[in-house]
C-alpha cells in the first residue's frame, strides 16, 4: 500500500535527498504462531476481530530500538484528536515519529493504555485500516520539512497556514469558456494583488469554513 505513495514525487525526492527516512514494519512479523495471527474475537462478544496487544507491543518496542533517538508514538484511531495543519506543523518539528496503524475492529484497549502513544484521527469517518491515515500524516508532514518542496510549490500561503483557506488561483489562458482571469491579477500591481488575495481568502473562508474564522480577526 505504501509503495506507490513513497516512490513518487515529493516523498520520493525527500527520501533521495535524505530529508526523511521511512521504515515500514509489519505488525504481523511479530505474531507468535505459524498463522501469523495478530487479532482475535472481542471479549464480551460482538462483531469483528480486535488486534491483540502482544504483537503490537513487540513491534512498537522493536521499532523504538531501531534508533537511539526516542520516537514520538502516534496511535492512529478514529477515536483520537483530529489531525490538523497545526498538528502537522508540530509533528514536523520532531526528529522521529512512530505511526501505529490498526486494522479490523481496532486495538485491544491495553494497547492504548500501555503504549501511552498519542491518539490521532485523520477525520470523523472510519477507514478500513490505519495505513491511509499514516500516509495522510506522512504526506502532510513531509511537505513542511525544509527543502522537501521546490521553490515553485512553496507552502507559504496555503490553506490553513495563516488560519484562512487559500485565495483563488488562475493560470493560462486568460479567458476560458466565458470566464476571465480577474483584471487585478494581470495589473502587475503586487501590493494591490496581495490585498485582493487576502480579501478573497477571507471571503472564501467565511463562505466555506466559517468555523475557521470564528475565533480569528483578519
Ligand atoms: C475499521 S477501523 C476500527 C474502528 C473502531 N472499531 C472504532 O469504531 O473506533 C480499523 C483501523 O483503521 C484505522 N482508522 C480508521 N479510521 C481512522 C481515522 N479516521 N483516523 C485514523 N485511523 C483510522 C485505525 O488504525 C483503526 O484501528
Amino acid at each position: 500500500m505504501f509503495e506507490s505513495l513513497l516512490n513518487c514525487s515529493i516523498l520520493k525526492r525527500a527520501q533521495e535527498k535524505d530529508i526523511i527516512r521511512i521504515v515500514l514494519t509489519n505488525i504481523r512479523d511479530f505474531a507468535t504462531d505459524s498463522y501469523r495471527k495478530v487479532d482475535d474475537k472481542p471479549y464480551g462478544g460482538g462483531p469483528g476481530m480486535v488486534m491483540m496487544p502482544g504483537p503490537v507491543f513487540d513491534c512498537a518496542e522493536h521499532v523504538q530500538k531501531l534508533s537511539p533517538e526516542k520516537g514520538r508514538g502516534i496511535l492512529l484511531t478514529p477515536q483520537g484528536q483530529k489531525f490538523t495543519q497545526a498538528k502537522a506543523v508540530e509533528l514536523s518539528k520532531e526528529n522521529r515519529l512512530i505511526l501505529i496503524a490498526g486494522k479490523y475492529e481496532g486495538f485491544d484497549e491495553r494497547i492504548r493504555i500501555g503504549l501511552g502513544a498519542e491518539q490521532v484521527s485523520v477525520g470523523d469517518y472510519v477507514l478500513n485500516g490505519g495505513e491511509l491515515a499514516a500516509m495522510v500524516i506522512i504526506d502532510t508532514v513531509v511537505r513542511l520539512l525544509p527543502g522537501a518542496l521546490g521553490d515553485e510549490d512553496s507552502p507559504r500561503d496555503e490553506s490553513f497556514s495563516n488560519g484562512l483557506l487559500e485565495y483563488p488561483q488562475y493560470t493560462k489562458p486568460e479567458a476560458f469558456r466565458n470566464m476571465k482571469v480577474p483584471d487585478i491579477l494581470l495589473s502587475g500591481n503586487h501590493a494591490k494583488i496581495a490585498q485582493w488575495r487576502h480579501q478573497q481568502a477571507i471571503e472564501r473562508t467565511k463562505k466555506n469554513r466559517p468555523d475557521l474564522i470564528k475565533n480569528n480577526k483578519f
